[in-house]
């Protein structure tokens, strides 16, 4: 299986609720009925918070880019996605802000999710474009965008969501440093596993043997991990929010919540300012 099935998992996983808007909601739609559910669904089965996850992480996304857009709507004019995969955020970050553009990057389905988006989001596409690139390749990734359009001298919000799981710390933080360095406005929502020591035993277990089935059916070791704080000096970044699933679930109003406490999941959605220097 190559890494662009996780993507197939996620969607499947999250369903309708990966999306925001009538056309995100199409898009997923037309995804799943062209997407093998059988590896989602056994690994649900086996992992009751799999599909948990995937939901409270498309939330908490969608939550942080909201806010942002409440606060300073500049940021949130440029949306670059690094393996966006099927996702449908960029076409309901469109279709909700009517002046936005976005940029999604992946090493698979390119040609396939283009022709989805123009069927499913006919009105946002010409704002839209993606393209293939290796985004462990900081320098590819500036270059792809820039021949896409993107305006490097423009504040920009990142979505890193499900993608650091599978690229090497080092390039991870690259590949953060770039975004971050583009403009002084810029942010990076990312979402990354904390290592699954660093919570409650019985859940960290549980996370590990998720991570380990997912790693396996890949062709991988192993997933990585991050920590927050430690990630955010490595790339010269402050943690300016950061959300777990327990609180993300409370904040939805799900009921009951799939997760109560914070030290149940590892999984964490930080938002990733550029540090503020003191000289
Ligand atoms: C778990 S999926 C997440 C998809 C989407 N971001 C979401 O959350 O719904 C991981 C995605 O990252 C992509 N990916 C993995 N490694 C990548 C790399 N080095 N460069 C670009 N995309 C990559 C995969 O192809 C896949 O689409």
């Amino acid at each position: 299986m190559h890494v662009g099935a996780t993507s197939d998992l996620i969607l499947t996983l999250a369903g309708d609720d990966a999306a925001f808007t009538a056309e995100g909601r199409a898009l997923v739609r037309s995804v799943l009925a062209g997407t093998d559910p059988q590896w989602a669904h056994s690994l649900a089965q086996l992992h009751r918070h799999a599909a948990p996850h995937a939901r409270l992480r498309k939330w908490t996304v969608w939550h942080f880019l909201s806010r942002l857009a409440e606060e300073e709507h500049i940021t949130v004019q440029q949306l670059v996605v690094p393996g966006a995969g099927w996702s449908p955020l960029a076409v309901d970050w469109l279709a909700t802000d009517p002046t936005a553009r976005a940029w999604e990057l992946d090493l698979e389905n390119i040609d396939a999710k283009r022709a989805l988006v123009q069927k499913n989001a006919r009105a946002i596409a010409p704002r839209w474009r993606n393209r293939r690139c290796d985004a462990s390749d900081a320098a590819a990734v500036t270059a792809a965008l820039a021949g896409a359009g993107w305006d490097s001298s423009q504040p920009t919000a990142w979505v890193l969501e499900g993608l650091l799981y599978y690229i090497a710390p080092a390039a991870a933080i690259s590949l953060i440093r770039e975004a971050l360095g583009s403009h002084p406005d810029s942010r990076v929502i990312v979402e990354v596993g904390l290592p699954d020591d660093s919570i409650q035993q019985a859940a960290g277990e549980e996370c590990r043997a998720y991570h380990q089935a997912i790693a396996l059916a890949i062709g991988r070791d192993h997933l990585y991990t991050h920590e927050p704080t430690a990630l955010a000096a490595a790339c010269g970044a402050r943690v300016e929010a950061i959300m777990d699933p327990a609180t993300a679930s409370r904040l939805r109003g799900d009921s009951p919540p799939a997760f109560v406490h914070p030290m149940e999941s590892t999984q964490r959605v930080v938002l990733l300012a550029r540090a503020i220097s003191l000289a």
